[in-house]
């Protein structure tokens, strides 16, 4: 009788034992989470990495009402830059410490440096922190960063 209700205790300590296990892995998750989170952010500037703002989202949605076909294009483009592009050239595109700022560019221009980057000719000394990214970029992507990136310099920060 006591042994059984002994060995009873045991499967209930051991029941508790693993779920508290468990807890504590969930808790080590959610911090460890929680520290990347506020790591990146800290490292892209403050901005949050969920709730990126555009600085011409309003120039955006302004396009899309008077050029439907432009304006798709340039909210294209904003995903596609808030994507990898923004973390070195800054949501802003005005550059960083060590990258370049891409305002003053068009969108031409903005194509014939990203086709010397996805070509892998040499541009500037930093040319090959630029190109893995320039790599992955299709055509059409190629474009809708142009027309982005060349919106971005309407934006009321960088008047
Ligand atoms: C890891 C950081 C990093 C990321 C991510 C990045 N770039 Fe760059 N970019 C650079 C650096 C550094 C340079 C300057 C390279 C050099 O010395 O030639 C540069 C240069 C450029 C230039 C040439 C600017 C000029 O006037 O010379 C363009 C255009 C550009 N990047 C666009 C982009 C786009 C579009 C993306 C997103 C697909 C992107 N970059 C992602 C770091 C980055």
């Amino acid at each position: 009788m006591s042994d059984t209700s002994s060995s009873d205790t045991k499967s209930v300590r051991s029941n508790i034992q693993r779920r508290m296990q468990t807890l504590r892995w969930l808790l080590l998750v959610a911090v460890v989470g929680t520290g990347v989170h506020f790591a990146i952010q800290y490292v892209s500037g403050g901005t949050s990495v969920y709730s990126i703002e555009s600085p011409v989202l309003p120039l955006i949605e302004e396009l899309e009402r008077s050029d439907p076909e432009l304006g798709k294009k340039a909210r294209a483009g904003m995903n596609r830059f808030n994507k990898n592009c923004r973390l070195c050239h800054h949501p802003t595109g005005h550059g960083g410490k060590f990258t370049p700022s891409l305002l003053g560019h068009t969108e031409d221009s903005i194509k014939v440096m990203l086709n010397h980057y996805r070509d892998g000719q040499k541009v500037g000394p930093m040319t090959n922190l630029m190109a893995p990214w320039a790599k992955e970029l299709s055509d059409e992507e190629i474009h809708i960063l142009g027309i982005y990136i060349e919106l971005l310099q309407q934006a009321p920060s960088s008047k």
